[in-house]
């Protein structure tokens, strides 16, 4: 809650294309701070990256995953990331850091974030070190390679994961 009693309420945005340990473990930091966190998967639309799973898909798995923390909420959204962080009330954007090598990129649209929305403020959290070299894109890449992907994937999201790669490998 916030010193005016209003719960707290963060937006964790992304492609989550898939959702990895590494996000689930940022989701479970930020509940640490806030009240509500609600991850939010970028429509195609808004950001330029081709994807593996559709946006429903991205967010069943994510429901999947975290089916019993009622503090989570998922949804989509297109456009402007503060307008919709302003449409769910959000003061905060939470945003993971796993290298220096993110920080540029990362800094760049907080700042762009600030000017567009003063109220709204990002949280740069860091994951826990077994996560910091893990990515949704090389997690496709070795799933798409039929590497195991067990560590780095949630259960729902390795059988997902699989059944993709292996509809892909009969067509
Ligand atoms: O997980 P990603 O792909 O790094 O997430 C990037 C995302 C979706 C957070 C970013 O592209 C975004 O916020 N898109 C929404 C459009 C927007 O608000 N752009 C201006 C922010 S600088």
């Amino acid at each position: 809650m916030s010193r005016q009693g209003q719960s707290r309420v963060a937006i964790y945005p992304g492609s989550f294309d898939p959702i990895t340990n590494g996000h689930e473990d940022i989701v479970c930091r930020g509940l640490r701070f806030v009240d509500r966190i609600i991850v939010a998967v970028a429509h195609r639309a808004t950001h330029v990256k081709r994807g593996l799973f559709s946006i429903e898909e991205r967010v069943e798995m994510i429901r999947e995953v975290f089916a019993d923390e009622p503090r989570v909420e998922v949804a989509e959204f297109e456009g402007l990331l503060v307008d919709f962080a302003r449409s769910r009330d959000a003061t905060l954007i939470i945003r993971g850091l796993r290298a220096v090598s993110d920080f540029e990129y990362e800094f760049q649209m907080a700042l762009m974030n600030r000017q567009l929305a003063p109220a709204i403020e990002t949280l740069f959290l860091a994951p826990g070190v077994q996560y910091s070299f893990l990515s949704a894109s090389l997690v496709r890449e070795v799933a798409s390679l039929g590497g195991p992907v067990g560590d780095f994937v949630p259960p729902p999201v390795r059988e997902r994961l699989e059944a993709r790669f292996r509809e892909r490998s009969r067509a």
